[in-house]
C-alpha cells in the first residue's frame, strides 16, 4: 500500500513539476564495484580508465549497502547493482542481493559474465536475483571481441547454459535472463542469428540496444574504430543538450560504491555532482535540498534561477549559466 500511494505522489510532482517532492524513489542504482576485468574502448571503467583516472575506485561494503537501502525502504521497488563496473567482482553482493528479496525489492544485475562460475550461480538464485543482464555484443569471438576485449564468448555460452541449468535443476524460475547486445556496425548483420542463437539456447529474453558514445572522446573513438551502425534504429543514443524533462529527479536516485549519491548514473563518481551521501546525510535534507531543488526548476523553467549549483542537469538540458561551468559533453 506504501509503495502505491508513493508512485502516486511521484506521478502527481512529474505531472506538476514540483520543486519539492513527498515521495521517496521508487528505483535505485547502487554501484557494487565501478572496477572492471575487461577494457571495452567506449567505457570509463574499461578502455578509458585512464582518462578518469579522478574517479576513485572501489567495492560497496554490505553496510553501506543496507544502510542506503533502509533510507530507501519501504517505497523504493527496484535496483539495478551495477552502473559503470563489474558487479561479480564485489563479493558482498549475494548478501546484498539477499537483504533486498528479503524486503520485496527486485534486483538487476547487469555482467559481462568473465567472472561467472557454477557456485556464482548457485549463490545469484539462492540469494533470489529478480534479473540477470548478461552483456554479449556479438555472435562470433570475432565480431564480439571488437568491444568486449579480452572477453571470451564461450566463457559467456558455458555460464549461460550452466545458470540455466540450474534453475532448473533447483526449480527456480528466477533470475529472468536477458541477452544484451549493444549494436555496433560489426554487429549489425548478425542480429537475427543471434536472436536465434540465444533462443535455441533457452534465455528468457534477447534486448538489442543502442549504443552510446559515453563522451565526447567516445564520439572520435567510435568514428574511428567505425563503430556506428547503419541501421536507422539503432544510431548511437546521447541525451546531452536536448533533454525537457527528466522523471530521475522524481523516483530515482544513483548511490555509488563508497555511498555517494548522484542524481543519476552519467556522473557518478565526478565529485563536483555529488549531492551527498546516503549514510551520512539526512535523506530528506538531500532528496528536497538545494541542489535538487535548484534542478527541479532548471528543468521546468529551462533556465537557471537562484543560486548556482553544479549538475549534470546543465549538461543534459544544454543550459549553462556560468560560462566557466565544467561541461561534460563538450
Ligand atoms: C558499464 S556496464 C557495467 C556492467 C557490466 N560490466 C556490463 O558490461 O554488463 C553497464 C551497461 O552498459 C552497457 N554498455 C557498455 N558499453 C556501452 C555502449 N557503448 N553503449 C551502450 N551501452 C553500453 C553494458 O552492456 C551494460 O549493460
Ligand atoms: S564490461 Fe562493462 S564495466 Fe567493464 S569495461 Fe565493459 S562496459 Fe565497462
Amino acid at each position: 500500500m506504501q509503495r502505491i500511494i508513493n508512485k502516486l505522489f511521484s506521478k502527481v510532482s512529474i505531472i506538476l513539476r514540483t520543486t519539492k517532492v513527498f515521495n521517496k524513489p521508487t528505483s535505485a542504482i547502487f554501484e557494487m564495484s565501478n572496477k572492471c576485468n575487461l577494457i571495452c574502448p567506449l567505457c570509463s571503467t574499461g578502455g578509458l580508465k585512464n582518462q578518469f583516472k579522478h574517479i576513485q575506485r572501489g567495492i560497496m561494503s554490505f553496510d553501506i549497502f543496507k544502510a542506503g537501502l533502509d533510507k530507501l525502504l519501504p517505497e523504493v521497488s527496484s535496483i539495478l547493482l551495477y552502473n559503470w563496473g563489474e558487479p561479480f567482482l564485489n563479493k558482498n553482493v549475494f548478501q546484498c542481493i539477499e537483504y533486498a528479496y528479503k524486503h520485496n525489492v527486485k534486483t538487476l544485475l547487469s555482467t559481462n559474465m568473465m567472472l561467472y562460475s557454477e557456485e556464482i550461480g548457485k549463490k545469484l538464485i539462492k540469494a533470489g536475483l529478480s534479473k540477470l543482464i548478461v552483456s554479449c555484443d556479438g555472435l562470433t569471438q570475432e565480431t564480439y571481441g571488437k568491444y568486449r576485449r579480452e572477453g571470451n564468448l564461450n566463457k559467456i555460452i558455458d555460464s549461460v547454459n550452466n545458470i540455466i541449468g540450474l534453475k532448473k535443476e533447483l526449480q527456480s524460475e528466477i533470475p529472468f535472463i536477458e541477452m544484451q547486445c549493444v549494436v555496433f556496425k560489426f554487429n549489425e548483420n548478425e542480429m537475427e542469428e543471434y536472436e536465434k542463437f540465444w533462443r535455441a539456447q533457452g534465455v528468457d529474453s534477447i534486448n538489442f540496444i543502442r549504443m552510446s558514445y559515453m563522451s565526447k572522446l567516445g564520439k572520435d573513438i567510435s568514428r574511428r574504430l567505425d563503430l556506428v551502425p547503419i541501421h536507422n534504429e539503432y544510431q548511437p543514443y546521447h541525451p546531452y543538450g536536448i533533454v525537457k524533462k527528466c522523471m530521475e529527479l522524481y523516483n530515482h536516485v544513483t548511490i555509488d560504491w563508497n555511498g555517494d549519491w548522484y542524481t543519476c548514473c552519467f556522473p557518478s563518481g565526478e565529485k563536483e555532482y555529488r549531492v551527498g551521501n546516503i549514510v551520512t546525510d539526512d535523506f530528506w535534507g538531500i532528496w528536497n535540498g538545494e541542489n535538487y531543488r535548484y534542478c527541479r526548476r532548471l528543468l521546468k523553467k529551462q533556465k537557471s534561477e537562484g543560486q548556482y549549483c553544479e549538475t549534470m542537469c546543465h549538461d543534459c538540458t544544454g543550459i549553462y549559466p556560468k560560462k566557466e561551468t565544467k561541461r561534460f559533453w563538450e
